[in-house]
């Protein structure tokens, strides 16, 4: 009897590891390396300006590549009608190679316009927190 409470248990804490905490990242780390590595070239302010980057306000709650004003990559373009509205782990997988994962998700060749790389898992949770606060 007691060897199946616990392994209830356990499989109640994995689904929870799954769902819940997977992409619960902190937002105030998100946004200070985003003032570090984001800033150079995305705005993030209401109606901010374009620069390299589109401008990042209200992300989480759009459909991808319709930042008004920007001119996205081929790839991108491609790419945005399969992503629909960006999701956590869409987001985290773009953020980590945007290039690798636009080809993944079109089946298109060619080159994202963003080529900068966050590389850490645990840097892509406190980003995509981060973003989720932009609005
Ligand atoms: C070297 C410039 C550059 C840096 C640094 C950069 N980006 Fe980008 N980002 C871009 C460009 C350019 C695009 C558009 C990509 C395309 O059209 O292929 C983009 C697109 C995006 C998108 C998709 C926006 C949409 O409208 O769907 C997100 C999200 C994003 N960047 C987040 C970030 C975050 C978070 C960081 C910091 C970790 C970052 N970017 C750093 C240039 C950059």
């Amino acid at each position: 009897m007691k060897k199946i409470v616990t392994r209830a248990l356990a499989v109640a804490a994995a689904v929870t590891m799954m769902s819940g905490t997977a992409y619960a990242g902190d937002a105030a780390v998100g946004e200070k390396y985003a003032g570090k590595r984001c800033k150079q070239c995305h705005t993030w302010d209401k109606g901010g300006k374009k620069k390299i980057g589109p401008n990042l306000f209200g992300v989480m709650d759009r459909p991808a590549g319709t930042s008004e004003g920007f001119k996205y990559s081929k790839l991108f373009v491609k790419a945005a009608d399969k992503i629909g509205t960006w999701e956590d782990a869409e987001l985290a997988q773009y953020l980590k190679d945007t290039t690798k994962f636009l080809r993944k998700t079109s089946g298109g060749k060619g080159r994202s316009k963003m080529t900068f790389k966050v590389k850490k898992g645990k840097d892509q949770e406190n980003l995509i927190a981060w973003l989720k606060t932009i609005k």
